[in-house]
Formats: C-alpha cells, structure tokens, sequence
C-alpha cells in the first residue's frame, strides 16, 4: 500500500515558490547523454523519482551516472550497452526516449516496453515509422522494441500528429545519420526545443526548434557538455491554479512564463490578476473564481498535462465550464474521482462538462497519474473537512518537495505512511 496525503481543506494560499527543471525536459537530456562519449553534466535535474529511475536505464545501458543535489554528470562509454531491459524501464514512459540515441550510436536498440501513467493508450507506431524511414528496421518482439539499422540515412519524415516522445526519439537518431533529415509536423514543446539547444551545444546542426519543421543535417560526433533544464512549466502552473482555486496570492518563479501565455490568459478569463516576468508570474485571486472553457491540444495549445487542474478549477467556479480532451483519451478517468469530492461534472468522449459548485466535499480518492494526484489535492484545498489522496507516489514522480511547498504556501496537507486500507474499489 503507497504512502496517502491527508488534506484539510479551506486554506488560502500565500508566498512564494521557486520551481526546479521540468521532468519532461530533464528526462530526454539524459537520453541525448548517450549521444556523446564522455562526461555530460546537466545541471537544474529536479528532484522527483523518474530522475534516479533514468539514472538506473542509462546505467543498464554502461553508463556511470552520479546525482548529486540538482546535477547529474553521466559518463557514456565508447561503446554503450544496446539493451534497456524490463527492470529498469518498466516503471516509466520516458525511458523509451533512449531508443533514438542508441539506434543513433550502437545501430541497433533493445528497449522493453515502457509503463507509465494510466491515461490512455500510447502506442509507438510513429516512432517506429520515422526511424524506419532513417533506414532502420523496427518490431516489437517479445514485449520490447527491437531496432538495427546497418545505415542511417536522412529521410523526409512527416508525423501524423505532433507527438513530443516521437519528435525526440527521431530527433535523436537524425543528428547522427548520413545527411539530412526534415521532421514535418513535429512538436514544438518547449522541452523539444531545449533537447535541441542541448544537441546544437554537443555539435548537431538543427534548424527550425520551436516550429513544426525540424531540419536536421547529420555529424559525425556529437561531444559531452553542460547544459541546464527549463524551468517545470505544469509544475509552476499547478501553483498558479493553486493559488486561483484557493483565492490565493501566489508568486512563481523559475519559469519563462511565456511557456504558458495560454494557460495565464485562461487563469486572467477565470479573474486572477496575473502580472509576468521574465523569470515568472504572479496570481492573485481575489473571489471565487469564474468558469473557463479548456481545450487540451499540443503546444501552443492548452497542455493535456494540465487538464486535471483545470477540472480542479472549473469544479468550484462560478458558472460552467466546458473541457475537451484532444490528446489522451482515458484522461477523465479523473473525473470519477472529482465526482467522489461532489464535483457536478459529466464527461461525453471528448467533452466534460462541469457545473462550479461552491466547496467540495472531502472523500478517499485514488491518484491514477502525476498530474490526476496533483489534482485531486488541489481539489482536497478547496474541499469540506479532510481529503484522503491515495497512491501518492505517482505525485512524487513528477512533482518535487510537493507537501512541503504546499505547506509552505499554507496548505494544510500531510503525508502519512503505507496502510493495510483495501484497494480502490
Ligand atoms: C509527453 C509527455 C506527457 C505529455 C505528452 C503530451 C513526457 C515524458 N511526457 O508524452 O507528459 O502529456 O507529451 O504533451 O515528456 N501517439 C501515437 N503514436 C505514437 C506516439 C504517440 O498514437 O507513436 C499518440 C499518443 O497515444 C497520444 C498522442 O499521440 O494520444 C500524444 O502523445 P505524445 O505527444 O507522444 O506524448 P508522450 O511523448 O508520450
């Protein structure tokens, strides 16, 4: 049984809050580690549990990894190991963002399926697709994605939607194949353009980061660095939604806030006044906030990250809100939990319509993802009474110092050890 946080509801949150390195940037960092013989240092690693599990991958795969504090030095040998096995990459999905640097490297890749969050069905088809078309030959066999290539020739690749771990595993590749490479369609996430800031550091030639048309030309060698993660975008939103649903006044840092224009402009449409800058934002929520319609799409667009949140927020608006999910289907499962707390919610496929009540009311609720766990304790801080948060650890995955930043703030939450409570029902 995971440790469960108990959340008082009630309190207004207040302060400040610095955020650390996003973990969907941190993660994919490691990765592109694989890419150069030598020491790679990379410094603002947030402190949240996927950092070490990444660690563990790319010791599987022969390198020496140290963390130490916010800075992780990873050492990959001439010759690194093509086999990431079940153990180590099971418990997360970014480990498959390996696969592109070891197709690009050894030639050939061995990486077990990953796990992950429970929001959907996340299949592997375009990454598969795309290094085919570099020249390599892919199948799943035996519970793993199996890759060789004898040459890696550059392609035009073009992605049937903009997916982040497809971009990067093709990224990853492209930089150290023969000639060039153009990835139409591809994602223009803030974390893919600081995968591409790092690589252009290590020696690629890549144009276009932060469009949907990558062009890559390929080098021979690419070299070790240092290189510092981007601010957590979610996680400073998850504050900053925070601080709205508390009627809070909450200050972040950390953060370049113009990773989240749309997300702030949602949070001033809900009455928040939000003032910017450069290195983050403030929220001050004066009343009770206003409903706001949300539509998850890739960047630019409304994250799918946050869609928890904003139900957190559309929940205890005033008014009603409508929400669309356009990236991961199974996301409102979430809502069933929020209907355990007295959310007025009805989710139809895509859609989820939610009617604000003015509290919630507390109730033993399950966390099925990181960003799900963030949400039903942001939801617990607006709730009646004490919320009990089960299966804290998907929170810890993502999120780092949650209880006591919250505490800080002056939220009223407590982690409290493993019990022998039955399962979800
Ligand atoms: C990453 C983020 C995750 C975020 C998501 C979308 C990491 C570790 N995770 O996940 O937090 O929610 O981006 O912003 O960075 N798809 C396919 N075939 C593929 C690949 C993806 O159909 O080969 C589909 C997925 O099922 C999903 C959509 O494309 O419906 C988006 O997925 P993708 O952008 O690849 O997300 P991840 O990289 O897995």
């Amino acid at each position: 049984m995971s440790e469960r946080f108990l959340v008082t509801g009630g309190n207004r949150l207040e302060g400040e809050v610095a955020v650390g390195g996003a973990k969907n940037s941190v993660l994919k960092l490691m990765a592109a580690a694989l890419l150069a013989e030598g020491t790679t240092t990379i410094t603002n690693c947030p402190d949240i549990l996927d950092v070490p599990l990444m660690a563990d991958v790319l010791r599987g795969l022969g390198c020496e990894v140290e963390l130490d504090g916010s800075i992780a030095q990873i050492t990959t040998p001439a010759e690194p190991k093509y086999h990431a096995d079940f153990g180590a990459v099971r418990q997360f999905r970014a480990s498959v963002c390996v696969l592109g640097p070891l197709v690009a490297r050894c030639r050939r890749a061995v990486v077990a399926l990953p796990g992950g969050d429970a929001i959907g069905s996340r299949p592997l088809d375009m990454h598969q697709s795309g290094l085919r078309l570099l020249g390599a030959h892919t199948e799943i066999e035996h519970g793993c994605v199996v890759a060789r290539a004898d040459v890696l020739e550059g392609a035009t690749i073009r992605l049937d939607f903009p997916s982040v771990g497809a971009t990067e595993n093709i990224l990853m590749a492209a930089v150290l194949a023969d000639g060039e490479t153009v990835i139409d369609n591809a994602a223009r996430e803030p974390e893919i353009v600081d995968l591409c800031n790092m690589l252009v550091q290590m020696g690629a030639q890549i144009r276009g980061a932060g469009t949907s048309t990558l062009t890559i030309e390929g080098v021979k060698k690419l070299v070790p660095i240092t290189h510092r993660v981007i601010g957590d975008r979610i996680v400073a939103a998850t504050w900053g939604i925070a601080a709205a649903m508390t009627t809070g006044d909450v200050r972040v840092t950390g953060v370049n806030p113009k990773h989240l224009s749309l997300v702030l402009d949602k949070l001033r449409a809900a009455g928040a006044r939000v003032t910017y800058d450069p290195n983050g934002f403030r929220i001050v929520q004066p009343d009770r906030p206003r409903a706001v319609n949300f539509s998850t799409l890739p960047f630019p667009g409304f994250p799918t990250d946050l869609q928890p949140l904003a139900i957190g927020l559309a929940s205890i608006a005033d008014g009603t809100s409508m929400i669309t999910e356009n990236v991961f289907e199974a996301r409102f499962r979430f809502v069933e939990e929020m209907i355990r707390l007295g959310a007025d919610a009805r989710t139809d496929g895509h859609h989820a319509v939610i009617r604000g009540i003015p509290q919630l009311s507390s109730a033993p609720v399950w966390s099925s993802d990181i960003r799900a766990g963030a949400g039903l304790v942001l939801a617990g801080l607006v709730a009646d009474g004490t919320t009990e948060v089960h299966d804290v650890f998907h929170i810890d995955r993502g999120y780092p110092r949650f209880v006591e930043i919250l505490t800080d703030l002056g939220g009223d939450i407590v982690r409290v050890g493993a019990t022998s409570e039955p399962a979800q029902p």
